[in-house]
């Protein structure tokens, strides 16, 4: 049944404090609780509705002390009369069993490797106990855990601790899916902070015994997010201890449980050994975005889960600045559009788009999206853009200020903008409320004239129809434009124009020749731009434009269109050849954006764009074109990038900053473009001699690629066999690197494997991740893709249906291939549908999939 944003009505009873007690067990683990409540409206009379799941066992329930021997059932839920209930404030006292170590669904309490863990968001406390597991009832928490295992977690302060007894304190209050409990074998490294205001905090990273040389970038990254939330937004930590556990059996990235973060462990853990320095960007980064949730999210949380972006886009919004801010703000940009492009305009552009601020849905996890992260983000930063940092910062300031505490809407976001700017956001507003990714035109009319030229930009913008809404009102596009003289010179500096028709003119006057228009700069809106621009000049503004975004798009927009000619079979012209090998040699530039500029698109990214214009993209003929790109460019600079590839080696001692880890990404740019005319002699050596990670795995992808990587396998599975994280890897990089017509029998030989452990979440995203990652392989024309992944899906909903209702996302660009891949996609989606038993959240996932059809 579906649940609709226009029925919100607040919860008739205030809760003041929920007490909780477990007395832990693998098998019967026994949960009591004290939900001090009162009726909001004591005239009102209204029944008590407390959420459950299927996994509670009710031993006993009291009000004030007097049993409730027969309280009624609606499902799932627990209703106790309003007639039976007291119209002054009650304890409703509720006691449960539950099974955690049946809970392979990682939802509510969980075993993982012997660890008692929790992940309540959204909906998992009511597989611990009844509740109102609602995010707009907030309580302060008192927790008593009892066990004889030596480390018991959960929120808040620790209050009292003896033999087999701990107890904690949250004086914040907080709604349910904030709560956490952990309890096992763990050991800690620790440190200490002091606030600006003189706080003493305890910080403590907790993983299992062994993982603790691993653990160190993670405590770091806490300090680093801390400073930098004072320091920028005047956000200070609350409580006298903050700690973090990695798990390794976890259905996400981490989780911002108040004062007790639980993560997955593969972003907590890392060494130069194990970790790629993708993976230390990540991990500061999701350590950076938990940590600022404490903020946005838990003392201001979201009235209900149709506000998700509330909390989501502002938080991805902050840890993008942070990462920003420590690391290269362009590189950053350049990273967060291509990943934007590559999930968030895909999902937009097929049958699972939905707006940022959904109004309806059936199952919230299937919401998680990252329309309402990324695209959530990205209308906050134009927001910023449009009022300005000055306005942006007092609007944040007043948002604390006036919701600190509470649980707040979009509604309320947006007037604490307009009551600072006295702005009206009405239409604004849209681009939380409407589907899908505008499509934006632009064309130039050039007037030249005595007392100078006259430059007019005409746009016109229009979105297409995404599922259940038509109709798209234009929105407020912020259009950030930089003017270049025909020498290369800028002569108008970047300057924002807000386009809020479907039809609008902007002139630049007095200017003395015609300049190149630099469009979109800093990719100031997300939307699609199309204008009339040729190769020559696409490769003037990768030669000159001062805006690093624009002038990596330039490069971009020059490999597409030589790919796209190669995938419809037209002769492409040798501009991005040329241009491309003019940029990998300049010196000035950061290697970290050369690189950026020499990595080709995608093949998913090049099936989008044709897509977009109407064509049916052909995924065989897009790899063949990708490849042969990749070959042009490698055969006219062999001799370039060889020696970068020599150059940009980096001596001495690993480190991930910034610095070292993009001189090491141009030298593996290089690498995977020599690589096709070497024969994978040069990775052969570098897979032999690396001294970390990044350089190794970049190596075996190589190798894999040119049908040489057997012996590289073997030897990294000798070697890391008992490291999880890395035979992860060990699975995805035979799967994503694999020929297209061969990576799903690879993949269907690599689930016969004994250690393909697949109830355990990063293994089986390792394994049909990467299948969906290896875009011609996952649309093999005989199906193989689809079926092997179909098959999956049903076995993982089964025990796992977060998991399976995620992976079944490999599914939604199914639409846009022709009829035979189509009638391939669509029968495997049936039989999905089809099974018996199917949650709720795969049955949503595949129903709105095959509705496109
Ligand atoms: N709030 C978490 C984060 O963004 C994600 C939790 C998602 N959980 C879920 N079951 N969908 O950091
Ligand atoms: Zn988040």
């Amino acid at each position: 049944i579906a649940q609709y944003l226009a029925d919100y009505r607040p919860y008739p009873f205030l809760l003041d404090l929920t007490e909780l007690r477990f007395d832990l067990a693998p098998r019967g683990t026994r949960v009591q609780s004290a939900l001090h409540l009162r009726p909001r409206d004591p005239a009102a009379a209204e029944d008590l509705v407390l959420d459950g799941g299927a996994g509670l066992r009710l031993i006993g329930l009291a009000l004030d002390g007097t049993a409730i021997p027969a309280p009624r059932r609606e499902g799932e839920r627990l209703v106790i009369a309003a007639a039976d209930l007291p119209a002054r404030p009650f304890v409703l006292s509720c006691e449960v069993e539950i099974d955690p170590d049946a809970n392979t669904a990682f939802e509510g309490l969980y075993l993982s490797g012997g660890m008692f863990c929790t992940q309540c968001e959204a909906e998992g406390f009511r597989h611990i106990t009844f509740y109102p597991d609602r995010p707009d009832v907030m309580a302060p928490f008192r927790v008593t855990i009892r066990s004889d295992l030596p480390v018991l977690l959960s929120n808040g302060n620790p209050v009292r601790r003896e033999a087999g007894l701990a107890e904690w304190h949250d004086p914040w209050p907080k709604p349910a899916y904030l709560f956490a409990l952990v309890a096992g074998d763990l050991v800690v490294i620790s440190d200490r902070y002091t606030t600006a205001s003189g706080r003493a905090v305890d910080l403590n990273v907790w993983v299992r015994p062994g993982d603790q040389d691993r653990a160190g970038y993670a405590m770091e990254s806490l300090v680093r997010a801390m400073r930098w939330d004072e320091e920028v937004y005047g956000r200070e930590y609350d409580l006298d201890v903050f700690n973090i556990v990695a798990v390794d059996d976890f259905n996400m990235g981490a989780m911002e449980n108040k004062g007790l973060n639980i993560f997955n462990s593969k972003l907590v853990l890392a060494s130069p050994e194990t970790a790629t320095d993708a993976d230390y960007e990540r991990i500061e980064a999701v350590i950076a975005h938990e940590y600022f949730h404490n903020w946005t999210g838990n003392r201001i949380t979201c009235r209900d889960w149709f506000q998700l972006c509330l909390k989501e886009g502002l938080t991805v919004f902050r840890d993008q600045q942070f990462t920003s801010d420590l690391r290269s703000a362009p590189v950053k940009r350049i990273e967060d559009v291509r990943a934007l492009r590559a999930r968030q305009f895909r999902e937009d552009q097929g049958p699972l788009a939905h707006p940022v601020r959904p109004d309806r849905y059936e199952e919230i996890n299937n919401f998680y999206t990252a329309t309402v992260y990324e695209k959530g983000a990205e209308v906050i930063g134009m927001l910023r853009r449009l009022v300005g940092d000055a306005a942006y910062a007092r609007a944040l300031d007043l948002y604390f200020d006036r919701h600190d505490g509470e649980a707040a809407t979009i509604e309320d976001w947006l007037r604490v903008f307009e009551d600072t700017t006295g702005r009206d956001l009405a239409q604004f507003k849209r681009w939380y409320t409407d589907a899908g990714t505008p499509h934006l035109e632009m064309t130039e009319i050039w007037e030249a004239g005595s007392d100078g030229g006259r430059l007019t930009l005409d746009f016109r913008q229009h979105t297409p129809p995404t599922p259940g809404q038509d109709d798209k009102p234009p929105r407020v596009i912020p259009i950030a434009v930089g003017l270049i003289g025909p020498n290369g010179d800028e002569v108008a500096g970047t300057r924002t124009l807000e386009m809020t028709e479907a039809r609008q003119s902007f002139t630049f006057e007095g200017l003395g020749a015609r300049p190149v228009v630099s469009a979109l700069r800093g990719f100031s809106a997300p939307v699609i731009l199309s204008r009339q621009i040729d190769d020559a000049t696409r490769a003037f503004l990768l030669a000159h434009d001062t805006d690093p975004f624009a002038r990596w798009e330039a490069g971009r927009d020059l490999a597409i269109s030589a790919l796209l000619a190669a995938a419809q079979g037209r002769a492409a012209a040798g501009d991005h050849v040329e241009a491309i090998g003019r940029l990998a040699a300049d010196e000035a530039a950061d290697p970290a954006f050369r690189a950026l500029c020499l990595t080709l698109p995608g093949e998913e990214e090049i099936a989008a764009r044709l897509a977009a214009g109407g064509a049916v993209p052909d995924p065989d003929a897009i790899h063949a074109a990708r490849e042969d790109l990749a070959r042009q460019v490698a055969e006219a600079h062999a001799a370039l990038l060889s020696d970068l590839y020599d150059a940009m080696a980096v001596p001495g001692a690993y480190s991930p900053d910034a610095g070292p880890a993009g001189r090491r990404a141009l030298r593996i740019a290089a690498l995977g473009l020599l690589t096709r005319i070497d024969g994978g002699d040069r990775a052969e050596v570098l897979f032999g001699t690396a001294g970390n990670m990044t350089e190794r795995m970049a190596a075996l992808s190589c190798l894999i690629r040119r049908g040489r990587g057997q012996a590289a396998l073997a030897a990294l599975r000798d070697r890391f066999a008992d490291n999880r994280l890395v035979m992860d890897k060990w699975f995805s990089v035979q799967v994503t690197a694999a020929p297209p017509d061969r990576a799903a029998a690879i993949a269907r030989d690599l689930a016969e494997r004994p250690d393909f452990d697949w109830k355990n979440p990063n293994r089986f995203r390792a394994l049909l991740g990467g299948l969906a990652a290896n875009h011609a392989g996952f649309h093999a024309a005989d199906g193989a893709g689809y079926d092997f992944t179909a098959d999956w899906l049903m076995r993982m909903d089964a025990a796992n249906p977060q998991i399976a209702a995620r992976m079944s996302t490999a599914f939604e660009t199914w639409p846009r291939y022709d009829a035979a891949r189509r009638g391939l996609a669509q029968a495997a989606l049936r039989r999905m549908a089809a099974m018996e038993g199917i949650s709720r959240n795969l049955r949503e996932m595949v129903s709105r999939m095959i509705a496109a059809g």
